[in-house]
């Protein structure tokens, strides 16, 4: 066979340890990875949480001697990255343990690649195919969630703020992926329900626009469906009784599943969400929490099974494909409101006139271009105005 015009690419490679108190398990992990001397990267907050006690005590267990690097902030810099590095050598660390959010996870990801590769992080920026200069192999890596959203802990990308262009910059290779996840539901009992809800609508946005994104993946067409069901089943409960280790277990599983499915590609949601943290400040998940319906409707006409599917995976329930399609976005709302979230951009201090300018930065981001819908920039500065006042 000669002719691969139609070559695809399919691959889940990370280990993923689940469960209450899993935690507990990372000093055998650690062991496993031939780790001797860890770097645990976290953040001031989950160390004040209590978080790390269990991690420490797992690692004394295990006879594997553990440094700490707990200054990381919300939106990582470069020089955070380095600082990390430096404990790294320092400490003559061999194993990276990430304990956190998508920060801190992506801090600890770029920490791998600052210890084995030069300087400056700019080098390795995906907008120039920095990834490309990624090669051989990074210190081994164990990744705890301590949020359900971003996935970060089976991803392929680190974002950081470069000092020389003070831009958030996305590090993307397959060599960044850790090797190991444990994911412990009782790690992200003490998020708080605005937290919950607006991570929880993100890791249910990458398993909508993973399924609606084109492309040829019915492994990540399949996660991302499970996904779904998962947040349709348990983002309300998470929501509403943080200590629901059942609820909190399945966020968490979606937002792995979410971030594996989406190695197909996202969508014109992404695009709308990124301008709207970028330039505003506003949380990455609440962001598409307010975009993800008006791009729902929008991509309808084009793929109006798959959103039928959707928004049964959702709870819609019909015999018409038409109606569960219309359902779909519907149903995001009812569920964007009983978690607490707002519904529209100008509740959130967003002038009108700010739409344009916006529009203009979605089409410039990459996301929409595996929309199913091809989107033009008066498509998005469109979809925004749906969202400004949306009901
Ligand atoms: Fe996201």
């Amino acid at each position: 066979m000669t002719d691969t015009e139609n070559l695809v690419l399919w691959s889940f490679p990370t280990r993923v340890v689940f469960g209450g108190g899993a935690a507990r398990q990372c000093g055998v992990e650690a062991v496993r990875l031939a780790g001797h001397r860890a770097l645990l990267v976290a953040d001031k907050g989950i160390e004040a949480a209590g978080l790390l006690h269990p991690i420490r005590s797992a690692l004394d267990a295990a006879g594997i001697a553990h440094e700490s690097v707990l200054d990381i902030s919300s939106n990582p810099l470069e020089s955070e990255v380095l600082g990390a590095a430096r404990v790294y050598d320092t400490f003559k660390a061999d194993i990276v343990i990430g304990v956190g959010g998508g920060s801190v996870l992506d801090v600890a990801k770029l920490v791998r690649l600052a210890v084995t590769h030069p300087a400056p992080l700019a080098r390795y920026d995906d907008a120039i195919g920095g990834g490309e200069k990624i090669v051989g192999t990074l210190p081994p890596m164990i990744a705890i969630p301590t949020t359900a959203g971003t996935g970060s802990e089976v991803g392929r990308s680190g974002v950081v703020t470069i000092q020389a262009t003070n831009r958030k910059t996305v590090i993307f290779s397959p060599l960044l992926i850790p090797d190991v996840a444990i994911l412990d539901p009782g790690m992200t009992q003490t998020m708080p329900p605005s937290m919950s809800a607006a991570t929880g609508m993100d890791a249910l946005t990458h398993c909508v626009e993973a399924y609606c994104s084109s492309g040829d993946h019915p492994m990540a067409d399949a996660i991302a469906l499970g996904g779904i069901q998962l947040c349709h089943r348990s983002l309300r409960a998470a929501v509403e009784d943080g200590a629901d280790l059942g609820a909190r277990g399945d966020m968490l599983k979606a937002a792995m599943m979410g971030a594996v499915a989406f190695q197909k590609g996202l969508g014109a949601c992404h695009s709308l969400a990124h301008p709207l943290s970028a330039e505003l400040g506003m949380h990455h998940g609440l962001a598409n929490a307010i975009c993800l319906p008006a791009v729902l409707d929008f991509n309808r006409s084009v793929i109006p099974d798959r959103i039928a599917e959707i928004a049964r995976h959702l709870g819609v329930r019909s015999d018409e494909a038409n109606t569960l399609s219309f359902e779909c976005a519907g149903a995001v709302r009812a569920l964007r409101r009983v978690i607490g979230l707002p519904s529209d951009l100008r509740s959130q201090g967003i002038a009108e006139s700010d739409l344009p300018r916006l529009a203009a930065l979605a089409f410039a981001d990459p996301c929409h271009n595996l929309n199913p819908r091809s989107c033009s920039q008066d498509d998005l500065l469109a979809l925004y105005k749906a969202c400004f006042d949306d009901a």
